[in-house]
């Protein structure tokens, strides 16, 4: 019989390699698209310090768990559940990943096609001389009047498969090491730019001068999407990943570092962008076009400032490359343990279908504007339902399924490597995973949607 030959399943090859996959699925245009427009639409300062507290409390526990259940069971989501707790329906945590997967990979994609659409305009000089009110509507009609979201979906589509073709070592490690440590430094230099432009200082003080009269339900539920979003936890990504990583890694330091570098990230795209949104007098709240709007007005104010937006649409493409593999990544893992596909079989199949959702979804203020549901077009759609429903609901699944129905000693042996880590955070993280978690993603969902009132 043709199947899956489980032993011999790939792996990471290194700790720096895992680390660097691991920050490489977290780091993206979460960080520099989605977390500086959610910020500036909820309030500034007070959501960064609510997004702090979440991602620390609750984001580092739910992807150390993570962690724990993909390496334990050496599978893909649905196969993880399946091991860990046979005849069960738990697995049914896993099926909401890959759907989460589907709906994140199609309009993430999206996004990540508009960074392609910049790297071409930086090279012909579309943005020349163009104030930010002509950037909006730059940005507008791009997305509104054209099918080229659709041509640049399918030409990231198809590099996102090109990679993940190349297997987890040599394709994803490889790739990610060299691409984060660049980005990093463009975005500092960004941000010492952004910072010396007049008027800057107004913008540092929304991002960091909290003003708790703005928080509402609302802003909270949107800084727990964002925290799971952000460090790709609540799918069964880090499950993925965590079934190619050896034996030896230690899962809590893993997670506090990729944690760490995924934080910085978000809080420099927050100070590259900010200072430059008020220097530039554009409204924080401008929603999903600040990024692309506000960094080709930074750009313009450099000097050799087009070299520099060429150099980062290139790192920003690559950065959301490292996370569409790794959602990608979800997908065929699946589809080849489970549905026991080979694994060029079960590529070729997750790309076609992603090409119907992609498109719809990079069309969506445009040739496919009218397909609606609850009132929002495929990319909102997408966007929303998965940050802010189905990945917090995946992630308190996960925390319940280990806290509660899982022995703790196992849950032990695998934070401690068998014993030989000390592991001495482990009665907090227990309580965390228990208690704290489960209780405050509770509240903040049924809060978030209306149906409490605190
Ligand atoms: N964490 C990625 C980012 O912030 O850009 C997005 C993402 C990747 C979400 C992978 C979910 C995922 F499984």
């Amino acid at each position: 019989m043709s199947g899956f030959d489980f032993s011999k399943r790939d792996s990471f090859g290194s700790r720096l390699g895992v680390v660097a996959a691991a920050a490489g699925s977290a780091v993206g245009l979460g960080n520099i698209w989605r977390f500086p427009y959610v910020l500036g639409e909820n309030g500034g300062g007070a959501f960064l310090i609510i997004y702090l507290v979440i991602m620390f409390a609750i984001g580092i526990p739910v992807m150390m768990s993570e962690l724990v259940i993909g390496r334990r069971s050496q599978r893909n989501p649905v196969g993880a559940f399946r091991v860990l707790a046979p005849g069960k329906p738990w697995y049914l945590v896993g099926m909401m990943g890959i759907i989460s997967a589907f709906m994140i990979l199609a309009f993430y994609t999206a996004v990540a096609g508009w960074t392609l659409e910049y790297i071409y305009q930086t090279l012909t000089g579309g943005f020349s001389g163009k104030s930010s009110v002509e950037l909006t509507a730059m940005f507008d009609s791009f997305r509104s009047e054209s099918l080229r979201p659709a041509l640049w979906f399918s030409v990231f589509m198809i590099a996102t498969s090109a990679i993940v073709l190349g297997g987890v070592r040599k394709g994803i490690e490889k790739s990610t090491k060299i691409m984060m440590p660049l980005l990093f430094i463009l975005l500092l230099v960004m941000c010492i730019k952004s910072l010396t432009l007049p008027g800057a200082g107004k913008g540092m003080e929304f991002l960091f001068k909290p003003d708790f009269s703005k928080i509402t339900g609302t802003t909270v539920l949107m800084a727990l999407g964002q925290v799971f979003f952000s460090l790709s936890i609540g799918m069964g990504t880090i499950i993925t990943y965590g079934s190619y990583i050896q034996k030896d890694n230690n899962l809590a330091g893993t997670s506090v570092q990729v944690s760490l570098i995924d934080t910085a990230v978000a809080v420099l795209a927050g100070i590259a962008i900010f200072p430059a949104v008020f220097a530039f007098g554009i409204s924080p709240s401008s929603g999903e076009a600040l990024t692309f709007i506000v960094l080709p007005g930074i750009f313009q104010q450099m000097p050799g400032g087009m070299i520099f937006a060429f150099m980062f649409f290139l790192l920003l493409a690559l950065a959301a490359l490292t996370s569409t593999i790794s959602v990608l990544e979800v997908i065929v893992a699946y589809f080849s343990e489970q549905l026991r596909l080979t694994r060029r079989k079960a590529i070729i199949l997750a790309t076609l279908s992603m090409f119907v959702l992609g498109i719809t979804a990079s069309l969506s203020l445009g040739l496919t504007s009218r397909i609606k549901l609850f009132g929002l077009n495929t990319f909102d759609l997408f966007n929303t339902t998965t940050a802010n429903i189905l990945l917090p609901l995946g992630g308190l699944l996960i925390v319940i399924f280990l806290g509660w129905f899982f022995p703790g000693r196992d849950v032990k042996d695998e934070l401690s490597n068998g014993g030989s880590l000390k592991a001495r955070y482990y009665s907090l993280y227990r309580f965390i995973i228990r208690f704290v978690a489960p209780i405050a993603i509770t509240i903040v969902f049924l809060n978030g949607i209306g149906l409490l009132k605190i």
